[in-house]
C-alpha cells in the first residue's frame, strides 16, 4: 500500500480536475429602478394589482452591480426617468457590438422614449456610429451574440424585419428565432449564452418553435438544455462573465449543469423585478469594445 505522501497515491484519490473558465472583464450599462412601477401589462408577468416593494428592488439592483463591480466588471449608469417605470430593464435600450451602437425602437408607447435615453448616453459617452433603427428591435432582449452568430428573436416584440438590419448593421450572421410562449416575450428570457468566444449557449427548447429548435439544436448540438420548472423562474435571464454566470436563485436545477460545465453560478434575488417580466439579463445590457 503507497505511503499517503506518495503522489502517485495522491494523484489516485484526486479528483478529476474540473474543466477551467476563464472570465474576462466586462463593460455594463445599467439603470437604477428609482421609478419601477408596474402600473400597465406589456407581459404575462405585469400584474398592475401587485404592488411593488419599491426599497427591495432598489436593494435587489444595488447587489446586482455591486457583485458585476467585485468580479471586476465596469457598471455605468443611465438615470432613470420619473415617466419610464420600465427603464431599469436596460438590456431592452440598444444592442453594442464592436462599439457599434444599434438603437432600439421599442414595440409599446409606453417605453418608446427609453430609445431615445440611450442613444443621448452613448452619445455622450464617446460613441460615434450609433444607429437609429427603422424596424422595431427591444435591443439585448431579442438579440444575443455568440462567437460566431447575432441570435434573433422574433414573434412578440422585434419584429424580423429588425433582424435583416441587425444583419446589415452589424455584417454578422443572423439567425431568426420563433418565440411562441408569451412566457418567454424576449429572446433573453429563455436563451442564454455562456461564453461568447465558443458559441455556448443554454435554452429553454419550449420556448421556440418546432423549426426554431431544430435551427438550435443544429447550430448549438452541446447547449446546456434547461427544464420548463427552472425557465418558469426567468432562469435563463441570466448573464456570463465567462466563468461566474449571475442568475436568478430560484432558478436552483441550473446549478449543478452549470458546475458541471466548469462555470461558477451566482445566484441573485430579483425578485421584486421579476414583477415587471425581468430579472438578470434585463437590468443588463453588454457594451461589447
Ligand atoms: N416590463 C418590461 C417589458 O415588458 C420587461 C422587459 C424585460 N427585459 C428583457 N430584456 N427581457 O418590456
Amino acid at each position: 500500500r503507497a505511503h499517503p505522501t506518495d503522489p502517485a497515491a495522491t494523484a489516485a484519490v484526486r479528483e478529476e480536475p474540473a474543466l477551467t473558465r476563464d472570465a474576462t472583464p466586462r463593460r455594463y450599462l445599467m439603470c437604477a429602478p428609482a421609478h419601477f412601477e408596474v402600473t400597465y401589462s406589456i407581459n404575462p408577468w405585469m400584474d398592475p394589482s401587485k404592488p411593488v416593494d419599491l426599497p427591495l428592488a432598489n436593494t435587489q439592483w444595488e447587489d446586482l452591480r455591486d457583485r458585476y463591480r467585485a468580479l471586476g466588471h465596469t457598471v455605468e449608469l443611465l438615470v432613470p426617468r420619473p415617466d419610464l417605470p420600465d427603464m431599469v430593464f436596460a438590456a431592452n435600450g440598444a444592442t453594442v457590438i464592436d462599439g457599434r451602437v444599434l438603437g432600439a425602437l421599442f414595440a409599446y408607447p409606453e417605453r418608446f422614449a427609453e430609445a431615445g435615453a440611450h442613444r443621448e448616453w452613448f452619445r455622450a459617452n464617446g460613441f460615434t456610429e450609433i444607429h437609429e433603427p427603422a424596424h422595431v428591435n427591444e435591443g439585448e432582449g431579442d438579440f444575443a451574440v455568440t462567437a460566431s452568430y447575432l441570435l434573433a428573436g422574433r414573434g412578440f416584440r422585434s419584429s424580423p424585419l429588425s433582424h435583416d438590419e441587425a444583419q446589415e448593421f452589424f455584417g454578422r450572421p443572423v439567425i431568426g428565432l420563433d418565440l411562441v410562449d408569451p412566457r418567454y416575450y424576449h429572446l433573453d428570457t429563455a436563451l442564454c449564452v455562456l461564453d461568447d468566444a465558443a458559441d455556448e449557449i443554454m435554452y429553454y427548447p419550449g420556448a421556440f418553435s418546432p423549426g426554431s429548435r431544430s435551427v438550435l439544436a443544429r447550430l448549438f448540438p452541446d447547449a446546456l438544455l434547461a427544464e420548463e420548472a427552472d425557465a418558469a423562474m426567468l432562469g435563463l435571464n441570466a448573464v456570463s462573465d465567462g466563468r461566474h454566470v449571475l442568475l436568478p436563485q430560484a432558478a436552483v436545477g441550473l446549478l449543478d449543469p452549470l458546475r458541471d460545465r466548469g462555470f461558477e453560478p451566482v445566484p441573485m434575488d430579483l425578485g421584486e423585478l421579476l414583477k415587471g417580466g425581468g430579472s438578470v439579463k434585463c437590468c443588463t445590457q453588454e457594451l461589447r469594445a
